[in-house]
């Protein structure tokens, strides 16, 4: 596959409060985004850990979105407070692997932002295009 053709492999994890619902309503109202991405619903943004956005990369997944409702918003009081901080520490991560920590997008958005939700995943997209395949990160799994 050449680099034009590159089609990422997006995972979100989206909170069932807010960002789930303005996906959602991005797709009742046909508002079109990248058909790659593949959606994953959580009840909260405090509920993706740092060895399941791991996982999701080393089952060949090029890019990692967490999103979760507004700060202040969150269905369970500080839970994307959690998300914040562990996300940011996750991005450490990253990069002291040698992936670009790019590659993991934190996004606050609410149910009724579904034109918000599109944007986020153009333009996802469009950065992971220009970052290629995560081959790196599919290289760390365990051989048998
Ligand atoms: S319920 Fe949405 S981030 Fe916690």
């Amino acid at each position: 596959m050449t680099q034009q053709n590159f089609e990422p492999k997006i995972v979100a994890f989206c909170c069932n409060w807010c960002s789930y619902a303005g996906a959602d309503l991005a797709g009742t109202g046909r508002l079109k985004y990248p058909e790659n991405i593949r959606i994953i619903r959580v009840p909260c943004s405090s509920r993706v850990e740092v060895p399941l956005v791991m996982r999701a990369f080393q089952n060949g997944a090029d890019g990692v979105m967490v999103a979760g409702c507004h700060p202040g918003d969150c269905h369970y009081n500080t839970g994307n407070y959690h998300t914040r901080r562990r996300m940011i520490l996750m991005q450490k991560v990253l990069d002291f692997m040698g992936i670009s920590s790019d590659r993991l997008l934190v996004k606050w958005i609410s149910g009724n932002e579904a034109a918000k939700f599109k944007d986020t995943v153009e333009n996802f997209n469009e950065r992971l295009k220009k970052l290629g395949a995560a081959d790196k990160v599919r290289d760390m799994r365990c051989k048998k």
